[in-house]
């Protein structure tokens, strides 16, 4: 359990609201760095990320490269957790190819809908999205070969429920390729409670 006292679904409504935004008017200024040059600067595989389609990287909103951590292998099943518009996952149906497959899952529609539209215009048929919180996946047990994530983990306050829901689906012998936010000092209570700061 989280002992974080945010109001839980104010807090999931904003983050809703941010990133309903981030897809909707991908041109405009965040507090955070998006888009296809962000991308480029973080080092992201190529010609994978190239081939992925502007409506998907314009809403691109990670804070790092997961991908810096290795590439994956052909035929692996992988999890998205709150894959957004759809860069990181549609990079990984390119290296899974057709034998492996990729999930994504967000609980924001219009993301989707960009990672949707995006998987169809790259013909790609290894593609399944669920709308759904990632504390609660609508994935089987044991079933997938690595999780990738970016960005998503520091949003949420009960992280033991994410990690929980990991390590339900993750095979033996699976692995996680994460790229979040870490920080190193103790987060104040009232910096805990300010909606503004774990939104962005
Ligand atoms: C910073 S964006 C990153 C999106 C994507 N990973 C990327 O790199 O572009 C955060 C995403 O996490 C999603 N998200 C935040 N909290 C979530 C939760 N509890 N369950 C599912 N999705 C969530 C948001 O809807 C948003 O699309």
């Amino acid at each position: 359990m989280s002992d974080v006292t945010v109001d839980i679904e104010l807090l999931r409504s904003e983050i809703e609201k941010t990133y309903t935004e981030v897809s909707t008017e991908p041109a405009k200024d965040f507090i955070f760095p998006t888009g296809r040059s962000w991308a480029e600067d973080l080092g992201y595989p190529q010609p994978e990320l190239s081939r992925v389609p502007e409506a998907t990287v314009e809403s691109f909103a990670g804070v790092a490269n997961p991908y810096s951590l290795g590439r994956i292998e052909e035929s692996a099943s992988v999890l998205d957790l709150g894959c957004g518009a759809g860069t990181d996952l549609l990079i990984a149906a390119q290296m899974v190819g057709s034998s492996g497959r990729v999930v994504g899952v967000d609980m924001t529609k219009s993301m989707l809908e960009r990672a949707c539209s995006s998987a169809a215009e790259m013909g790609l048929s290894n593609v399944e999205l669920h709308e759904s919180l990632i504390e609660s996946l609508p994935v089987p047990d044991a079933s997938i070969d690595v999780v990738i994530s970016n960005g998503v983990i520091d949003l949420v306050p009960d992280k033991d429920a994410v990690f929980d829901e990991i390590d339900r689906v993750l095979r033996p012998g699976g692995r996680l390729q994460i790229a979040d936010v870490v920080i190193h000092t103790e987060v104040s209570e009232d910096a805990r409670d300010r909606i503004d700061l774990w939104t962005g």
